[in-house]
């Protein structure tokens, strides 16, 4: 087999499409640099010191783990110096990170969520980076929050990493969805899927059922008509999975379909739900879609969405097309 690495894709997309520019290739590169060392330090687990609480709390009011901490800090840092950034933010921040100004600046702005998938950190259950890549707006000089408050569609490039029994890099940069496999020996990622493609028919879902009791009417509709089977009004069964990392969630649809939810509910009416718009569902949906899936609040398109605040939460619905669809229907009905 011809192996080809992050760094030959990447250079030929560009010849091909013309859609990676060499600054946006030195940021995927380095993302990826960054997303290698985190695996590295994922792997050594209890032998690393990196398991365990890390004695602090973020802006959402989330225990930080040591690993949410030090992917954080080795996402920045990997990030500063190249000259492709203007400012930086992620879900264990505050505030947005403006690059430093003894480093020269550049004209893109990264999100990212660190570590995502916390609460499996310390059982050894796949873990993930997701990221989202926007451009600074015309004539920014100094970055602010604003900045940063544009709709998915504006994406120029996404990703997510999956730490599990392999590392993997699936990215998009709007030319359709491609897996990279972290060959350690090497130190290297290697395309191993390309132009992944999620089915439309789906025999699988994954929420977590233990907040049903908490489900507005269409979620309790589309749910008790998959779990009635093929008695029901689905005519067919369906089984269930629910990891706890989005990440690791999102791969699985990725590779075999299925529909992923985080549905706002009714413990807190007025959070929209529990994940982030602006580093968890609009990486994520940027890559269903150009994997042949949808992605929706329940209501309208992910990547529609004006977001109001960096840290924005939204709910989800994700993967293959008729069942999204259908869900959403019920929601507009
Ligand atoms: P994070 O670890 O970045 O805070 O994200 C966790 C998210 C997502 O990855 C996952 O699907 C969901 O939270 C799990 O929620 P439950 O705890 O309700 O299972
Ligand atoms: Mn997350
Ligand atoms: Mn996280």
């Amino acid at each position: 087999m011809k192996r080809i690495s992050l760094t030959q894709y990447l250079v030929e997309e560009q010849r091909l499409h013309n859609s990676i520019p060499a600054e946006l290739r030195l940021l995927i590169e380095v993302v990826a640099r960054a997303c290698k060392t985190i695996s590295h330090a994922v792997s050594k687990g209890a032998l690393g010191e990196v398991l365990g609480s890390a004695g602090s709390e973020n802006v959402q009011g989330e225990v930080q783990k040591k690993l949410d901490v030090l992917s954080n800090e080795i996402l920045l840092e990997a990030n500063e110096w190249g000259g492709h950034l203007a400012a930086m933010a992620s879900e264990e921040m505050e505030t947005i990170h403006p690059i430093p100004n003894r480093y020269p600046k550049g004209e893109y702005m990264l999100l990212f969520d660190p570590l995502d998938g916390s609460s499996n950190i310390d059982v050894n259950v796949s873990i993930g980076t997701i990221f989202s890549v926007l451009k600074a707006p015309e004539g920014m000089k100094e970055p602010s929050e604003k900045d940063f408050l544009q709709p998915g569609v504006k994406q120029v490039a996404a990703g997510y990493a999956v730490y599990g029994p392999q590392t993997v890099l699936v990215l998009t940069t709007g030319d359709g969805v491609n897996c990279f496999t972290l060959d350690r020996e090497m130190g290297s990622w290697v395309l191993t899927q390309r132009d992944m493609q999620i089915p439309a028919e789906t025999k699988e879902y994954a929420i977590n059922a233990s907040n049903a009791r908490h489900w507005y009417p269409p979620v309790k509709r589309y749910i008790d008509e998959l779990q009635s089977g093929d008695t029901g009004p689905r005519g067919k069964n369906f089984n269930m999975r629910w990891i706890a990392s989005m990440v690791a969630d999102v791969h699985r649809i990725l590779n075999r379909g299925g529909i992923f939810m985080y549905p706002a509910d009714a413990r807190e009416p007025d959070k929209p739900g529990k994940l982030r718009l602006m580093y968890e569902a609009n990486p994520m949906a940027f890559i269903v879609e150009q994997a042949g899936g949808a992605a929706t609040n329940g209501k309208q398109r992910i990547l529609d969405i004006q977001p109001q605040k960096l840290h924005e939460r939204v709910a989800v619905f994700l993967g293959s097309k008729n069942e999204v669809e259908r869900v959403t229907g019920y929601h507009n009905e």
